[in-house]
Parts: structure tokens; sequence; C-alpha cells
């Protein structure tokens, strides 16, 4: 077998990393919400500022507040527009990931965007919305730490898993295993323990889940079922 079919089975292999997203948590009692997901890898943060996307979530105030009562590794969505005007903020106020969105802004800034992330000592993201080709990316996958595939347009929890994202997410597993094998491969929305399943299969490492966690009264249990654990 040769180095990338090796590499092609050892990713499809291993299991997910699993990031509930907390938009989909009861704001009311957050601290409680976080320690109910303590056994994901990630907590996934989506950021919103009703421009890029029709609805407005969270910002830094509540990251920091989030930051202060847990060490997951905090895995930050930003939805907006020009974030490169963001990024490093979230970076150097204790975001682990950043990730923004390849259509919000131009190649100068996206480029000024990652170095500001990677300054600040923390990974840096890209993420596609479903009308955006694999090939967006290509500027930018040897900087890359992550690239996220929307599998619903971005704006809202509890949508529908679009599948017809996953020949687009297979290209992208190729792309980052010829370009930048270290690179990781998060899908985010729709995802339950079914659409994960296709999600692995087609090359993902990382799996966004809000409703589908949130949403379970055992958190441990469905993040378990999610990875194919049970
Ligand atoms: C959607 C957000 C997602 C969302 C996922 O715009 O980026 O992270 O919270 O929620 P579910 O898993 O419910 O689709
Ligand atoms: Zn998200």
């Amino acid at each position: 077998m040769n180095e990338k079919a090796n590499r092609e089975t050892d990713t499809k292999r291993k299991r997910p990393k699993i990031a509930p997203s907390l938009l989909s948590a009861d704001f009311t009692r957050l601290y409680d919400e976080i320690s109910s997901v303590a056994t994901a890898d990630y907590l996934h943060f989506d950021v919103m500022d009703g421009v890029f996307v029709p609805n407005i979530s969270i910002g830094l105030p509540v990251f920091d507040a989030v930051r202060r009562v847990t060490d997951i590794p905090l895995d930050v969505h930003l939805m907006i527009t020009e974030p490169s005007r963001y990024a490093a903020r979230f970076a150097e106020r204790g975001a682990d990931i950043v990730s923004f969105h390849v259509e919000a802004d131009d190649p100068e800034n996206i480029a000024r965007a990652i170095a500001g992330i990677h300054s600040a000592g923390k990974r840096a993201g890209l993420a596609l919305k479903p009308a955006t080709a694999a090939a967006a990316v290509l500027p930018y996958i040897t900087l890359l730490d992550m690239i996220v595939v929307m599998t619903v347009e971005p704006g809202f929890g509890g949508q529908k898993f679009m599948s017809g994202q996953l020949t687009k997410l297979a290209a992208l597993r190729e792309l980052i295993d010829e370009k930048n094998p270290r690179c990781e491969l998060e899908v985010d929305g729709g995802v339950d323990p079914e659409t994960a399943k296709l999600c692995t299969r087609h090359g993902a490492s990382v799996l966004v889940a809000g409703s589908d966690v949130f949403g379970a009264r055992d958190r441990a249990a469905r993040i378990e079922e999610i990875r194919g654990v049970v």
C-alpha cells in the first residue's frame, strides 16, 4: 500500500473528535451546560453578526466568561463580515482554534487574519458555505490548521444535514492528505449519530453537533454515540 492510501486508511479508522455547539445550550444555565459536555474534544462557539448570516448570537463578553470556567479547547466559528477585525482578538483571549469564512473577506485580509491567529499562538481555520467550492481554500491550504465544511446554511442550529456536501468533503480530504495532512477537517451542521458515520466515511476528523448533543438527556453518552464508540 502506498503512503497516501495508508494515510487514508488511518483517517477512516480513527474516531472523530466531537465539538458540541454551545448555540444549542440553555443560556440561562451556561456553566452546567458546559460541564455536561466536558468529555467532548472541543467546545464549538458560534459567533454571528446578523450581517454575514441572518442571526445574531454571542460575542466576546460571553466568550470571556466561557473561557474562565472551562479548560476544554474552544473552537470558535466566526460567521461575521470582515473577520480579520476580530479573528486575532478571539485567539488572544484564549480561543484554541479560530475559524472564519472564506466568503467573508478578500484574499489579503484572509491571509492577514490567519497570520494574526498564528501570532497569538493559536490554530486557524477557514469555513465554507454550502455553495462554495472546495477549491476556494487552495490559496491558503498549507497555512491552515482546520477546514470547516458547512452542511447547513450557516445561521441557525437544528437544521437538516445537506448530504450533497459529502462530495465536497471527500474532495477536501484528498486535498488535505496531499498538501497539508495535519490540517483538521470539520463538519458543521445537522450532525447526529447517523450523519456522523457518513461524515467520517468521507474524511471528516471533527464533528460539530449542537441540537443533537444538547437535546440529549445524557450528553456524555450521546457524544460517545456520535464518536461511534457505542
Ligand atoms: C450553524 C452553526 C452550527 C450550529 C450547529 O450556523 O455554525 O455550529 O450550531 O447546530 P446543529 O448541530 O443543531 O445543526
Ligand atoms: Zn458553527
